[in-house]
């Protein structure tokens, strides 16, 4: 077998043990805490920018919050904003409760987002990064995000894309240098879908939601960027 396909074997392989695991399991998430600050803190720290100027108090979710990284940076820029991190994996969620000991605006449950522990109309915001391609329910959680978000509100799901167009490779060569835009390279690869698988499959899937053509996707910086409004 040639080396590139056994690569796309491999690429396939891991991509169906995420969905089946769903939930990151301990080992994993202890990698994951090692590894994810250093090659994703500079993308979220933008993210949380991009978050907090749009809003500052008021309720958010992070779905996935996996470390907790993402939804910190966002406590810490908005104070008034209530942050909970919503995660499956329960070690996720002890290693990010232990990270936003300091901040009282951040808290980690453990829980589904299939079933989202929160009253219809009560969130502000949702956001996501890197979690969409575990999803073993996705319309179910699409439909509980609509379900939770008050009227006019907004989800923002960001997720992997692993073929992004020329002009945005040329981008992130500039943006991530030396070891940084590999490692980059391999985790788009192996977390989300392909360009094409977006604007085909997941569309198709969005579309099927409450949201119906309610959304817009952008890829930036290498993430393909849902947003979706009630
Ligand atoms: C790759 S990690 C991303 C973590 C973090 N958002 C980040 O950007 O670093 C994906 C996370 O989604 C969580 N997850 C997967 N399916 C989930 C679900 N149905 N409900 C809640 N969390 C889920 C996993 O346990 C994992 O921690």
């Amino acid at each position: 077998m040639v080396r590139s396909e056994s690569n796309i074997y491999l690429v396939k392989f891991i991509r169906e043990m995420q969905v089946k695991l769903e939930a990151i399991p301990t080992l994993g998430a202890i990698v994951y805490n090692a590894i994810v600050k250093r090659i994703l803190s500079k993308t979220e720290l933008e993210i949380a920018q991009k978050v907090t100027q749009r809003i500052k108090k008021g309720v958010l979710i992070d779905i996935g919050s996996g470390t907790g990284y993402l939804s910190i940076e966002i406590g810490k820029k908005a104070p008034q904003l209530n942050i909970y991190g919503i995660d499956l994996s329960r070690k996720m969620v002890e290693i990010a409760s232990g990270h936003a000991k300091a901040f009282e605006n951040v808290k980690f449950k453990l829980a589904n987002a299939a079933e989202l522990p929160f009253e219809d109309d009560s969130i502000d915001f949702i956001i996501s990064t890197g979690s969409f391609h575990h999803w073993k329910h996705p319309i179910k959680i699409f439909n509980e995000c609509y379900r939770v978000l008050k009227t006019n509100g907004e989800a923002w799901i960001y997720d992997g894309c692993s073929n992004p167009p020329n002009e945005e490779v040329i981008k992130l060569k500039r943006k991530y240098s030396g070891f940084k835009y590999p490692i980059l390279t391999q985790i788009q690869k192996l977390h989300g879908f392909n360009w094409e698988e977006y604007n085909t499959k997941i569309k198709n899937l969005l579309e099927h939601t409450k949201f119906k053509k309610n959304f817009q996707m952008v890829l930036t910086d290498g993430w393909m960027k849902m947003v979706l409004k009630k």
